[in-house]
């Protein structure tokens, strides 16, 4: 695995939009089998939030939860384009790793799945091969609060 790209966001707002343009970009991806986007970050870095622009990006409208107390949720989506190959129903499956490690490579196998992992590192003995991982974290480490800058390395 490689380092693609690193990026800082300004705010959470930018964070979810950053997520969003990703996940319009996974979409238009063929691949045999399911896409899984792991997220590692401490508590607060902003897993959740490129979450919710994640969902967005695939056209999910329900409201995103932290699922740390819920291992999992999974949203049934249509694709957003009708020009991109995942135009079926494709299920979306946001899973939190940090207490529980749900066993997801069942759903690894089908090319309808997409699967999002907050702290992936957690649950390491499940991944895949093939995978798109990010590091989140606010590079400043001070005492200061209400900073809301984030750094995103993404690797693949
Ligand atoms: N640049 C940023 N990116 C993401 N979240 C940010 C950013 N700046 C501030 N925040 C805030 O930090 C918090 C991140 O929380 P959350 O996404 O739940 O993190 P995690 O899931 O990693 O614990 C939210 O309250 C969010 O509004
Ligand atoms: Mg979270």
């Amino acid at each position: 695995m490689k380092q693609i790209l690193k990026a800082i966001t300004k705010s959470a707002r930018e964070t979810e939009k950053f997520a969003e343009a990703f996940a319009r970009e996974v979409l238009r991806l063929k691949t045999k089998k399911a896409i899984l986007i792991g997220l590692e970050g401490e508590l607060g870095a902003g897993k959740t939030t490129f979450a919710k622009g994640f969902a967005r990006g695939l056209g999910i409208k329900e409201e995103m939860k932290s699922p740390t107390f819920i291992l999992m949720r999974v949203f049934r989506f249509r694709s957003p384009t009708s020009r991109t190959p995942r135009s079926r129903t494709s299920v979306f499956f946001h899973i939190d790793a940090y207490r529980d490690q749900i066993d997801f490579r069942e759903f690894l196998r089908s090319n309808k799945n997409i699967l999002l992992v907050e702290w992936s590192n957690k649950a390491k003995k499940f991944l895949p091969e093939n995978y798109f991982r990010f590091v989140l974290r606010d590079p400043t480490p001070t005492l200061r609060r209400g900073r809301t800058s984030r750094e995103i390395i993404f690797y693949a």
